[in-house]
């Protein structure tokens, strides 16, 4: 379908697809074109000035809040928003209503967590996915059925297992999430945690590891190695990055060492040290 649009509205546009590709958000589709001359026009909107900003002098954060995109807020805010929630649910609503994470723009819907929150175990992965974003849960598509299947090779079913993301919403075309995204979604991934309260973090790929125990180290130098994750005013809880099952469907030879750190999760559960 083509839009009756007039120059002044493809400058518009353009100027707030420029702020998107700023933001590392993907266009859906090309513009669509100015409507040919000849056609009647629609009044022009008044101009502040005879001389029009330049587009990209206009794609401006205030441009944006203008155009209904909320500007993130600073990282304090979403800490005192996050903290406030004192059940899953009520963070679950804290998020939905949260616009500092840009992701939300291009997203579907939130994937909050799947599972059960009594579980000893809780899965941290990265973000979600095309089929997360269309289910509203997390691991669901084909990384998920290996994360379900390896978590079962240890005896640990669907109700056994409480699973979410860092992230959580899909970024555009399953990139990586930016750091900024990245950091807009911690305080409710930690306060996520704190509530669960699991006796056990595993923390599915580089992402995860890095973000939740805020360090830099790759995942290939993380995996197998217990650390310590502390929420806010809690106890630490013992936790283990592992590969993502995304990277073992893509290197299936280093299962060996992701069937290791399973057992080595199967023996902490068990109540040997491992
Ligand atoms: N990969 C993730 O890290 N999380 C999901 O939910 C799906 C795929």
């Amino acid at each position: 379908m083509s839009l009756p649009l007039s120059p002044d509205d493809v400058r518009v546009l353009k100027s707030l697809t420029h702020w998107w590709e700023q933001a590392g958000i993907e266009p859906l589709a090309p513009l669509p074109e100015a409507r040919p001359s000849g056609r009647p026009a629609r009044p022009a909107a008044p101009q502040r000035s005879d001389t029009p900003a330049p587009a990209s002098s206009r794609a401006t954060p205030q441009a944006a809040r203008a155009a209904g995109f909320g500007a993130p807020p600073p990282h304090e805010d979403a800490r005192a928003v996050a903290a406030r929630a004192g059940t899953l649910d009520a963070l679950k609503a804290a998020l939905t209503g949260y616009d500092g994470c840009t992701l939300k723009v291009t997203a579907t819907r939130l994937v909050f967590a799947r599972g059960n929150p009594e579980a000893r175990v809780m899965v941290v992965g990265e973000a979600p996915g095309r089929e997360e974003d269309i289910a509203g849960a997390p691991f669901v598509g084909r990384s998920g059925q290996l994360l379900d299947r390896m978590l079962g090779a240890i005896g640990l079913g669907p109700e056994d297992v409480y699973i979410s993301n860092v992230v959580f919403w899909r970024p555009p075309g399953n990139r990586k999430p930016t750091d900024a995204e990245i950091a807009a979604c911690r305080p409710f991934a930690e306060r996520h945690i704190a509530l669960v309260k699991p006796e056990f973090l595993v923390l599915a790929g580089g992402i995860a590891a890095q973000s939740m125990l805020r360090v830099n180290d790759g995942i290939t130098a993380l995996r197998g190695r217990w650390s310590e994750f502390t929420p806010e005013g809690g106890a630490p809880i013992p936790a283990l990055p592992v590969y993502h099952p995304a990277f073992l469907l893509r290197r299936p030879q280093e299962k060996a060492r992701a069937w290791e750190d399973l057992l080595s999760l199967k023996a902490r559960l068990d109540g040997q040290d491992a």
